[in-house]
């Protein structure tokens, strides 16, 4: 028996308000042929002043628990990976925590951007197999709209609102159910391509969202086919071994671009980017609930998730759900 984290439950929520590109257009000086284009976007959601990252948050945890046949109560450790956390502390877990009326248990943020939901998998991961919890809320929650420059078209137009969740639990497996491997990355000399040009430490204000698009693009390609390769190498299997791969959603091009590098037919690859935009650290959970629920996800399957971001940050996970 081996001792791993397994899927037991997702969840999602998306704000109210949904934006189509024809409705942004008419603040941006954009159209919906060029988004369409150039990224794969027709909606995005946003947040109105009472949907924030933790209630957001708390709404998909309380689905992933329900997926999973747990109750707050059950939890020992939560973590949410956000760039948009409600306040620079305390974490915005500890918020889900208290919208959730969990009772004590280990709550804490995790920052890595789009990346940010696999690097919190990465490390429930770790502290479940060594017994830390039995039963951890894996959280991705932004609200990027937010942090944006709304007149600067060549961002704004990219992002949405939205968070995802999943419930891991940790089990004695006898076959090769759960997460098998995961590997994460950074590159620290790039974060000028993609950051937030405030802070606390720094301007003392909140900042927007910059970007290098081209660069990141470039970048993003060749470090997703890369680390798709190494997840799939540690566990000795091959891209036609893949049953779904859920990508982080920035843009159709980019996933489909990494997609053909490593051989995957597109019918193996679940897309959201269309109607949620890029919600950062949301968008592989968001996704992942979407193709678990829609019945495309099934037990047994091997699905693989990735994701890159600002840092530049990348990772994947490759799991037997
Ligand atoms: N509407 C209309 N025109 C626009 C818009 C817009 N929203 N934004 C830019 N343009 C114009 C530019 O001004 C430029 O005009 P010009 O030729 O007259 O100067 C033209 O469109 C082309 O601009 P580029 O930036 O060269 O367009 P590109 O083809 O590179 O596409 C994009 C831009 C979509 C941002 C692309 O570079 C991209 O997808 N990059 C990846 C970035 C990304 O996804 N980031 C998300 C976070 S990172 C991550 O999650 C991986």
């Amino acid at each position: 028996m081996t001792r791993r984290a397994v899927l037991a439950g997702t969840g999602s929520a998306l704000p109210r308000t949904r934006v189509s590109n024809a409705e942004l257009a008419e603040r941006v000086d954009t159209s919906d042929e060029w988004i369409v284009e150039r990224t794969g976007i027709r909606f995005r959601h946003i947040a109105e002043p009472d949907e924030t990252t933790a209630t957001l948050g708390a709404d998909a945890a309380r689905e992933a628990l329900k997926a999973a046949g747990l109750s707050p109560a059950d939890i020992g450790l939560i973590i949410v990976a956000t760039a948009t956390p409600d306040n620079t502390f305390p974490a915005t877990a500890t918020k889900v925590q208290a919208l959730l009326g969990a009772p004590d248990c280990i709550a804490f943020d995790v920052a890595a951007v789009c990346s940010g939901f696999l690097y919190a998998v990465s490390v429930a991961d770790s502290m479940l197999r060594t017994g830390a919890a039995e039963h951890a809320l894996v959280i991705g929650s932004e609200t990027f709209s937010r942090i944006l420059d709304w007149e600067d078209r060549t961002t704004c137009v990219l992002f949405g609102d939205g968070a995802g969740a999943v419930v891991l639990s940790a089990k004695d497996v006898a076959d090769d159910q759960g997460i098998l491997a995961t590997r994460l990355h950074a590159e620290g000399q790039y974060c000028d391509m993609l950051y937030v040009d405030g802070g606390p430490s720094t301007t003392g204000t909140v900042g927007h969202v910059r970007m290098q698009g081209r660069e990141v693009f470039r970048h993003a390609v060749t470090n997703l086919a890369n680390v798709l390769g190494e997840v799939l190498a540690d566990v000795g299997l091959k891209a036609e071994d893949i049953d779904w791969v859920v990508p982080h959603q920035a843009n159709k091009r980019i996933i489909d671009a990494t997609a053909k590098k490593l051989g995957l037919p597109a019918d193996h690859v679940v897309l959201t980017v269309d109607q949620h935009a890029n919600t950062s650290a949301a968008s592989v959970p968001l996704a992942l609930d979407l193709a678990v629920r829609d019945g495309r996800i099934k037990r047994g399957d091997l699905v693989v998730l990735e994701a890159m971001g600002g840092g530049f940050t990348w990772g994947a996970a490759v799991l037997r759900v």
